[in-house]
Parts: C-alpha cells; structure tokens; sequence
C-alpha cells in the first residue's frame, strides 16, 4: 500500500520529546517507523500487533519466512515476550543490553507467530541507541524491527538509505544520523541443547567466548549446503545489485589479485568498483576502478560502519562488478567476513 513518508530529524543522543510521541503515536496505531540503532536502521511495529507485524513484511517485500527481531528497551519487559528464559540470557543481557547481541528464546504468547516465521521462539534486543529507547519507552510497547532495507538489499545505515528502498512505503523516518556500529547484531540461539552464534555481529565472538566457554559459530547457510537453508540464512543476503566477487588469502597475494582481475573485468568491457582499506587505495591507483574506501584495516569498526555504505555508493555509480577481500575473522571481521561473503552468495576466490 503506498502511502506519503515522512521524515523526521532527530538528535541521536538527546531526541526530542515532540518527535518521538509522533513516532510513538504512528506504531501505537499500527504504522510503521524507520529508527535509527547503534547497528543499522529498523523498520518498526508494534509486535503484539499482527497486522502491523505483516506490514513490515510486506513494506520490505520479506519473505513469510524470515522471522523479525523484537525490540524492549528494558529488561522487566524480557518475560512480556518471552518465557522459560534460561539465567545464561540474564548473564548475556547484563553484559551486553543494550547493545548489539540479540537472543532467541521461547516466544511469550503477547508475540504473534508471524513475527517468529511460525516457530516457537522469538529473537529478542534491547538496542542501546537512545532514540531507538525513546521510542520503545514511549510506545509503551516491544517493536518488532528487522533491518530497514529492501529484502536482500545491503543493510540500511543513514536515512537516506531508508528512503532510498522504502519511499512510499512507510510513514515515517526517524533521522539520527548514520549508524556508528553499521553491521547487525550478533544472534545467539538459547533454544537449543548448547548455545549457537546463528550470525557474527557487532559483538565479537572473543567477548561472548569470555562468557560462554566453547560458544559454537554456526552461521547456518555455511552447513546448508543440501538441505533448504533455515528461516532468515538464506545465502543471498545484503547484495548490491553489481556482482560481488569476494577473495581470501594473504593479504598482499590478495591485493595484487584483485588488481589484475580489475584489469581483466575493463579488458572485457565490464566496469569494476573496489570496497577497499584505505591501505589498499594505492594499488589500484592504475587500474582505473570505482573505489570505495572503508577507512583503514586496523580500524575493523570503522571498516564495518562504512560496509553497507560503501557496497550503496558502488551500486549508485553502476559498475557490474564489486571487488572486496576480507579482514580476518577477529573480532569485528567475523561478521565483516559474513556479510561480505553472504553479499558474494557465497563465492570465495581463495588467492594461494
Ligand atoms: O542489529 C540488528 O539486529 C538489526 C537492528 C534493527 O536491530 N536488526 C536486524 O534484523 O538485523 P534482520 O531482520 O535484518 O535480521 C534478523 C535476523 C533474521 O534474519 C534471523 O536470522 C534472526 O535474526 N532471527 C530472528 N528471529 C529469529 C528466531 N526466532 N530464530 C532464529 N533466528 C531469528
Ligand atoms: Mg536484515
């Protein structure tokens, strides 16, 4: 249903009063709300409404089957929207809420099922963005909010980004300026017989395993090779519309490969861009590519706040082909390395 957007400027750290009771008013009633969190911009609804959780899905053109997370910006509110809520996610939530760890547990009965793609559980975060806390606070409700992107369209990290996929299709945009953090939050599955990291986000993996000694990674699309992947993995994820083509290896080796594959793709006719550390910019000085720089690679934060951004901007100048290597898989490069891989669907081109 198309309907006008409004967008609203909001100061990130102190939000305004006014601004957040309209927003506040528009998920009361059913609508939807763009916000800004420390990770990436979420498209929110009330998620003890049914209705107003289909309309995420329809505004995002989501599938059925990728279940939303849902946000409470305190934790007396954790037992309204789940239940049986074993003490390890006390432990998780006191370390890290708010911020960027979300927890799957058992869905409370206030949680419609759509919002969960059917199941019995529930993904549940308490965001540490004071926006995003406002506006829970105020509505006096938990939101369900998945990334504020188009389906499989790289994540949404400033307003504009929002309105560049969702124009016409939300009521309103809260603006708080980019996302510092740029790249989702880590999922952890309680569910199950030991705990799981389902996707590497903005909590590394290193501080979890402080907590949570022999803590599995297993982003579920990497087991799936045969078998369907499971609600929300699926391999084709956060894409540009270019082809992204994605190298592993010694760095140098990579470089320089990525170099002559550059050259390659122009022989051919086909317009190359490059997500490249700053460090890299050199190299491919005389290869006449698009680049697009991620600030330096022993910056991973800013590497992965500039992610999403910078595989836009490439789509926006129309090169065919997006070139990008990885950044190790400590800390932050874990989930750096995850959706850059997700972006490519999963091709690697491994330098020897
Ligand atoms: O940082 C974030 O997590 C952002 C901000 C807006 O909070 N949200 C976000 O939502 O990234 P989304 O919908 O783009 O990704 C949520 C992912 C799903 O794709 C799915 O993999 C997982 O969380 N998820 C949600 N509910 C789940 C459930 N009940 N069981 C397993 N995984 C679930
Ligand atoms: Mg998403």
């Amino acid at each position: 249903m198309m309907r006008e957007t409004r967008l609203l400027q909001v100061n990130p750290t102190q939000p305004e009063a006014e601004a957040i009771r309209e927003a506040a008013e528009v998920i009361r009633r059913g609508g939807l709300v763009a916000f800004p969190t420390e990770t990436v911009y979420g498209l929110g609804a009330n998620a003890t409404d049914e209705q107003a959780v289909a309309g995420i899905f329809a505004a995002k053109q989501r599938p059925a089957n990728d279940p939303i997370i849902v946000h409470i910006a305190g934790l007396n509110a954790l037992t309204e929207v789940a239940r049986d809520i074993p003490p390890l996610a006390y432990i998780l939530a006191e370390s890290f809420w708010p911020g960027p760890l979300t927890l799957v547990l058992r869905r409370g009965e206030r949680i419609p099922a759509n919002i969960s793609a059917g199941m019995d559980t529930v993904a549940v975060r308490m965001p540490r963005h004071p926006v995003a806390l406002a506006l829970i606070e105020a509505a006096g409700l938990p939101i369900g909010a998945p990334s504020a992107n188009t389906f499989s369209r790289p994540s949404a990290t400033t307003a504009q980004h929002v309105l560049d996929d969702l124009n016409g299709r939300i009521d309103l945009i809260l603006d708080g300026g980019p996302a510092t953090i740029g790249i989702e939050s880590t999922v952890i599955d309680l569910t199950g017989t030991a705990p799981l990291i389902l996707r590497p986000g903005g909590i590394p993996p290193e501080a979890l395993e402080a907590l949570v000694p022999g803590i599995i990674i297993q982003p579920r699309y990497l087991n799936d090779t045969v078998a369907a992947p499971a609600p929300g993995q699926a391999i084709k994820h956060y894409s540009p519309h270019a082809r992204l083509i994605l190298f592993d290896g010694d760095r140098d080796r990579v470089v320089a490969h990525m170099v002559s594959y550059a050259r390659q793709l122009r022989e051919r006719g086909e317009r190359a861009g490059v997500l490249a550390a700053d460090e890299d910019a050199p190299f491919f000085e005389a290869a006449s590519v698009e680049l697009a720089l991620l600030g330096s690679q022993t910056d991973l934060l800013q590497i992965g706040a500039n992610l999403f951004a910078a595989m836009r901007s490439l789509d926006r100048s129309g090169v065919d082909v997006i070139l990008a290597r990885g950044f190790g898989q400590r800390g932050l490069g874990a989930a750096i390395w995850d959706r850059l891989l997700r972006a490519a669907e999963g091709q690697v081109i491994h330098v020897k």
